[in-house]
């Protein structure tokens, strides 16, 4: 790709990178900071791939200012970042200044380059003292404590705040998969997880409003297209299924609207969990949504087991598709049909693509990192976006997934997301040919 499309030209597009506090900070016990439910995953062992953890990781708590010098060198005008809950509160879910400060001197450095900062409340960092997680009701409430005390301490330097990344992963992946910490395996509890999430969400929107009227304010999903692995009825109704969870669950919610039977028929008798009145917390008025992106499911009937309690099964893309390294299909046309929709059912706000992406784990050659696949991956999105734009769709900006390759969940550190290569031993960065070609295309 030589030049962007004009639609997605920065003077009028906004174009950002995106980390997580996890992912990247390391420095999991400094200045006060308290364990959260990833940290005590991490340790128990075969959760994580490589049995990696978070301690370390980037570093990026120690060399945030070098971190931030790399994002203005790129070219990049907005960086996506959240916000570390564990590090702002102590286990009596009183103030850590000391997290604070962390994110002062973040803001700082930001300031410095005119970067404008984009922040996310919870990407799945949950501290582990907050008994049951979320499926206490009580978590709720206490994510509205800890969205006030940033509001009263960060919040006149935040334009634009997120609430919750990507909550279907909370609910779903911890606890109904157990992929995510903290490794549940209860369908009804993962509806229940869902709930509270979205309960938060709510709360968390109303306890900002109440410090910063102004702060445009939103939620991050990864909704998903689920298509059916064949025409048979059976996999056309599970693929369906697997949407309402995926979609509905969440969407529904924030549009004042009750979850759709199934969903209601699979969290049975603890549906008195979700009470009256919630609805109306949880559809507070949005800014914006932000979109995460990276592939599409196909899925088919149940052949049993845990499945037939979900309704559906996934089944993994085969060849002759083309994949990333972490297995997901490429599917650039998937973000169109997502967007369009998620449009013809939902009145939704403004759009950013706040992720997008592709694991390459193309190493270090003579410098440089020749990550062709990922060059390809994003421009391919890149015009999605464009013709979404085209097509009337409000998508205000987007985030490449992410800065620098970080600690990949429950792959640990065998995942590459980045941009910019991190080596994990001596913590050197080396920008990528993908971060070159955005520099050079931002650069315009
Ligand atoms: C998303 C997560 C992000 C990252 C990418 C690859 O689901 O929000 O933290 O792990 O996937």
């Amino acid at each position: 790709m030589q030049v962007l499309d004009p639609l997605l030209s920065p003077a009028r597009f906004e174009w950002g990178c995106a980390t997580s506090s996890f992912q990247i900070e390391g420095a999991s016990r400094a200045d006060g900071k308290v364990p959260s439910i990833w940290d005590t995953f991490c340790a128990q062992p075969g959760r994580i791939l490589d049995a990696g953890n978070g301690d370390v990781a980037c570093e990026h708590y120690h060399r945030v200012a070098e971190d931030v010098q790399l994002i203005a060198d790129l070219g990049f005008k907005h960086y996506r970042f959240s916000i570390a809950w564990p590090r702002i509160t102590k286990t009596d879910n009183s103030l850590n200044m000391a997290g604070v400060d962390f994110y002062k001197r973040l803001l700082d450095a930001l300031d410095k380059h005119q970067i404008t900062p984009n922040a996310t409340l919870f990407h799945w960092d949950l501290p582990a003292h907050l008994e049951g997680g979320w499926l206490n009701r009580d978590t709720a409430h206490r994510f509205a404590d800890y969205a006030e005390l940033v509001a009263r301490h960060l919040g006149d330097r935040l334009p634009r705040v997120a609430t919750l990344n990507e909550p279907w992963c909370s609910a779903f992946l911890g606890h109904d998969l157990g992929v995510f910490a903290p490794g549940g395996q209860s369908r009804a509890e993962s509806l229940v997880a869902a709930h509270h999430l979205m309960l938060a969400h709510g709360l968390g929107m109303q306890a900002w409003r109440a410090v910063h009227a102004n702060t445009s304010l939103g939620i991050v999903l990864n909704p998903e297209l689920c298509d059916p692995a064949t025409d048979r009825p059976e996999d056309v109704a599970a693929a369906r299924l697997a949407e309402l969870e995926r979609n509905d669950g969440f969407l529904n919610p924030l549009f004042g609207r009750e979850w759709p039977q199934e969903l209601l028929q699979q969290i049975g008798e603890l549906g008195h969990m979700r009470r009256e009145g919630d609805l109306a917390i949880c559809a507070q008025p949005l800014d914006f949504m932000g979109l995460n992106y990276y592939t599409r499911s196909i899925a088919q009937a149940p052949v049993g087991g845990r499945d037939a309690e979900r309704g559906y099964r996934f089944v993994a893309p085969q060849a002759p598709k083309r994949l990333t390294a972490i297995g997901w299909e490429i599917y650039p046309e998937g973000l169109t049909r997502v967007v369009q929709n998620l449009q013809a059912q939902w009145p939704l706000p403004p759009l950013w693509i706040t992720e997008n992406g592709a694991a390459d784990n193309t190493g270090v050659a003579h410098n440089a990192v020749n990550d062709g696949m990922r060059c390809d991956y994003l421009e391919a999105h890149f015009e999605q976006v464009a013709h979404l734009i085209r097509s009337g769709a409000d998508i205000r900006g987007y985030y490449v997934w992410s800065l620098m390759d970080n600690f990949e969940w429950a792959h640990g550190y065998s995942q590459r997301f980045g941009i910019v290569h991190v080596d994990f031993q001596t913590q050197k960065r080396t920008p990528k040919r993908s971060a070159l070609m955005l520099q050079r295309l931002l650069r315009g």
